[in-house]
């Protein structure tokens, strides 16, 4: 499957310069959707994952299906202040913005093994931060996977200790 094909690309959204890969025309082909998620199911199964973490909002889009087909748990992240329960938090840079993610503090025991997932790797800086959450409570990361990574961001180099990064595509 050409996934490529199936993501629209938006001239300058949300500001002037930037071509913004809309995943949405991907997820509402039911075939190609269904296909990614497999895929990248297919690449990590082995990984003996517990648990899949993911960012607010479009991380929910494809950690929960992705946790579905591995039968295991979705734990999400969220920005701060919308999570019922007792969190911990950590800040972070975006390409354009900045803000706070906070997980919930019990979502994850010690030692659980945890892939960090979202819809696309632009500078890292939502993934690393993540990542640092999922740290905080002790889970071991063993990889991180997403649907579109943005190579010219770099935000790979955000990622350096980790062995596994997973990408569907990449521009
Ligand atoms: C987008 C995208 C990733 C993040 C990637 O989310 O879904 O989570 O940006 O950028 P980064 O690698 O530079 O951190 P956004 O913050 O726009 O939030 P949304 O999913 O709620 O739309
Ligand atoms: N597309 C979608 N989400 C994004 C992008 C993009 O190009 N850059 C940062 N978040």
């Amino acid at each position: 499957m050409d996934f490529k094909e199936k993501i629209r690309v938006i001239q300058d959204f949300p500001q002037p310069g930037v071509r913004f890969k809309d995943v949405t025309t991907l997820l509402k082909d039911g075939r190609a959707f269904h296909a990614a998620i497999d895929t990248m199911a297919e690449q990590v199964k082995d990984k003996e994952i517990d648990l899949i973490v993911g960012p607010e909002a479009r991380g929910f889009v494809v950690g929960t299906p992705l946790a579905y087909a591995l039968g295991i748990g979705f734990i999400p992240v969220r920005k701060a202040g919308k999570l019922p329960a007792e969190t911990v938090e950590a800040g972070y840079t975006l390409e354009y913005g900045k803000d706070r993610l906070a997980i919930h503090k019990d979502a994850i025991h010690p030692g659980q093994r945890v892939m960090v997932v979202d819809d696309l790797l632009a500078t890292g800086g939502t993934i690393r931060t993540t990542l640092d959450l999922v740290r905080q409570l002790q889970g071991e990361v063993v990889g991180a996977a997403f649907v579109i990574e943005l190579t010219y961001l770099n935000g790979r180099d955000q990622l350096k200790d980790l062995d596994d990064i997973f990408t569907l595509v990449q521009y």
